[in-house]
């Protein structure tokens, strides 16, 4: 298939995503709460750099481009394993941790066969994984 013939089949599960996104992003406003004084927390820049692989990897499924989903699942697989990510110690957010760079994992892999359809499955299943995580945080902190 050439690319002409394609971009039906991209753009438009692509424009969904991003309305996705955009949603996700107006959501994501949430902790403005949280911020001290002294500036940006460390955990704000590492969920800033996410946010920014996230849009890679949404622009690399929607244009069928693996390089770009690679580039953008890579970063997300590394961050979540950075030291600043581990804000809660309990079973339960490791988990989550565990279950999002599965679902990343699984993402990249179809995307890396040219499995796009599916590809864009797993990023639907990776992205309910971070309100997952940030559900659990928010429900943690308030038992407090
Ligand atoms: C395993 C847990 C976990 C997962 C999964 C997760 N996050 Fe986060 N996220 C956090 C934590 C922890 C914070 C910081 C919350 C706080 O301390 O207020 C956060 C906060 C954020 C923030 C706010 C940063 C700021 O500048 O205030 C953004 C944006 C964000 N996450 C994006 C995402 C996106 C997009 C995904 C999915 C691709 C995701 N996160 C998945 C744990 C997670």
């Amino acid at each position: 298939m050439n690319r002409s013939q394609n971009i039906r089949h991209t753009v438009i599960p692509g424009l969904t995503l991003l309305a996705a996104c955009i949603a996700i992003g107006g959501w994501l406003t949430w902790p403005a709460g949280a911020q001290d004084q002294s500036g940006k927390r460390p955990i704000e820049h590492s969920m800033r750099q996410k946010l920014e692989a996230t849009s890679k990897v949404l622009e690399g499924l929607a244009t069928e481009d693996k390089d770009l989903v690679h580039e953008g699942a890579g970063v997300l697989t590394e961050l979540s394993k950075a030291e600043v990510w581990q804000v809660l110690v309990d079973p339960e957010y490791r988990e989550h941790t565990q279950t999002f760079r599965s679902a990343v994992k699984r993402l990249d892999e179809a995307a890396q066969k040219s499995e796009f359809a599916s590809a864009q499955l797993e990023w639907l299943d990776a992205t309910k994984r971070c309100f997952d995580c940030h559900n659990h945080i928010r429900a943690a902190r308030a038992a407090k």
